[in-house]
């Protein structure tokens, strides 16, 4: 093999991963003045078409509208004041405003991956696409990172080092497992999920229990919905062509939709996953890297964007005042939320979730419709749903 010099760069951050952690946190940096450079293994094509749940929080719109983010999120999102739960025979509304005083804002993870990586090529950001073998290493001591680009090694040092880089990144790995606390569940079912080029039916989203299995009814603009199914785990898709999705469709939430082009078709596996603390040495994690929640809810993208709000000032801090204490208390105070979302989560997951069959399976069906009445019959039902759904402040 022929000799190769290692390209080396400097930064203040590095930052691994331009999903939506990623980029907002090198944008809240640039904003304080700090530098950062941003690695990143997939294209900019495929990160920003990527499609994941699309429901921000009113905390999450209140941080992107005060850095400058929210403007297409006003023209172009929809704000909702709630959402539909139905069973059989039975749809209730939930109003967030008139519960909480605040709603939730659908406008897809994929457009705001697009706001940001706007937003980052105004400020002129630093972003290496398409780079393998990623390694983060010597975290408790001179930090970097190795990667190479089109087979050219290069090396990134850093004061610091943010993994925003999902579950499957190499950050999470840099943590020993000495070190390190992991708490999984796993779900005995998926979501078939699809993306549809047909008008919603419901102005507001619909949560579907059904004995059939749990069915959602979303939607990423006036003209396109997007739909989910609880299915088997290991689906084949070939199993689900379109006539059949459309007809189960109408058994579980009900017969309004009219069917139309499928444009999008893919099995969603549901886990939850939290991994403590947050930090090892000078490596910090931030969203899917240090946790994980089944989609029902839609809170990991909310929850990326809690931990670099709370990240971005702790590192502003430590870098340039030299005081440790928010970068301390980032673990900490994170993971109060993340706990929180973890919860809600799973709590809505196997509230609406058929669990099998048997009579153990029939005892949690009636328990869940139980549950379900009584959230949308009590006021402090209803509340609980609307404060945990509409999201909590940062720093909760
Ligand atoms: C969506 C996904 C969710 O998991 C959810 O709870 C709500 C909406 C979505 O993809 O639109």
């Amino acid at each position: 093999m022929p000799w190769m010099t290692m390209d080396r760069m400097r930064t203040e951050v590095a930052i691994v991963g331009a999903g939506p952690a990623g980029l907002l946190l090198s944008h809240l940096l640039a904003q304080d003045g700090i530098d950062s450079v941003v690695v990143e293994t997939r294209s900019r094509e495929y990160v920003e078409s990527r499609i994941r749940a699309g429901i921000l929080e009113s905390s999450s719109v209140e941080l992107l509208d005060s850095v400058g983010l929210g403007k297409r999120l006003h023209d172009d999102g929809d704000h909702h004041r709630g959402i539909y739960l139905q069973w059989p025979g039975e749809r209730h509304h939930l109003d967030f405003v008139d519960l909480v005083g605040r709603g939730v804002w659908v406008y897809g993870q994929t457009e705001v991956q697009k706001d940001l990586g706007r937003a980052r090529d105004a400020g002129g950001q630093r972003i290496v696409y398409e780079v393998a073998d990623t390694a983060v290493r010597d975290v408790t001591d001179r930090p970097h990172v190795t990667f190479t680009v089109d087979g050219r090694p290069e090396r990134l040092d850093a004061e610091v080092v943010v993994g925003c880089d999902g579950s499957f990144g190499p950050s999470r790995g840099a943590v020993p497992e000495t070190v390190a606390g992991t708490w999984t569940r796993t779900y005995p079912y998926s979501w078939l999920g699809v993306l549809a080029d047909v008008a919603p039916s419901t102005d507001e989203l619909i949560y579907a229990w059904h004995p059939d299995g749990f069915a959602l009814h979303s939607m990423r603009s006036a003209t396109v919905s997007r739909l989910y199914l609880q299915v088997p785990n290991e689906t084949d898709l070939a199993e689900w062509p379109d006539e059949r999705i459309w007809a189960e469709l109408a058994v579980r939430i009900g017969p309004e939709r009219v069917p139309g082009p499928i444009t999008e078709k893919s099995v969603l596996p549901m886990r939850s996953y939290v991994m403590a603390p947050m930090r090892h040495g000078r490596l910090f994690l931030a969203g899917d890297a240090a946790h994980i929640v089944p989609p029902t809810g839609a809170k990991g993208l909310n929850l990326a964007i809690s931990d670099v709000a709370l990240l971005a000032p702790a590192l502003t801090a430590l870098l340039r005042e030299n005081d440790p204490r928010l970068a301390d208390a980032y673990s900490d105070t994170a993971l109060r939320r993340v706990w929180r979302c973890t919860h809600f989560s799973w709590w809505m997951t196997t509230m609406l979730h058929r669990g099998g069959a048997g009579p153990d399976a029939d005892f949690e069906a009636q328990l869940q419709q139980s549950q379900l009445r009584w959230v949308v019959s009590s006021q402090a039902g209803a509340t609980g749903l609307a404060e945990n759904y509409a999201g909590l402040p940062i720093g909760y």
